[in-house]
C-alpha cells in the first residue's frame, strides 16, 4: 500500500484566477473530498495520501510530479 502512495509531492502553479485542485478518494467509493482554489501564480504542494489517489486540476496550470511536468490548456 505504501508503494502506491509514494512520498513523492507534486506542484501545481495557477497560469490563471480560479483554478481548482479536486481531491479524489482512495478506495472503491471515488469521490471528491476537498476542493482548492488558486488564483494566478498561486503554487500548491502535496502529496498522495492514504485518503487522496487521485487529482483533478481544472483550468490553466502548470503540474510538475516525478514523472514531468504538464501543462493544461482550454
Ligand atoms: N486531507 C487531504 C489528505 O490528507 C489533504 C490532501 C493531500 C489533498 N493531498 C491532496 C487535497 C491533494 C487535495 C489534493 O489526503
Amino acid at each position: 500500500m505504501e508503494s502506491s502512495k509514494g512520498n513523492d509531492f507534486f506542484v501545481i502553479k495557477a497560469l490563471e484566477n480560479g483554478v481548482n485542485v479536486i481531491g479524489l478518494t482512495r478506495g472503491s467509493d471515488t469521490r471528491f473530498h476537498h476542493s482548492e482554489k488558486l488564483d494566478k501564480g498561486e503554487v500548491m504542494i502535496a502529496q498522495f495520501t492514504e485518503h487522496t489517489s487521485a487529482v483533478k486540476v481544472r483550468g490553466k496550470a502548470v503540474i510538475q510530479t516525478s514523472h514531468g511536468e504538464i501543462t493544461t490548456t482550454d
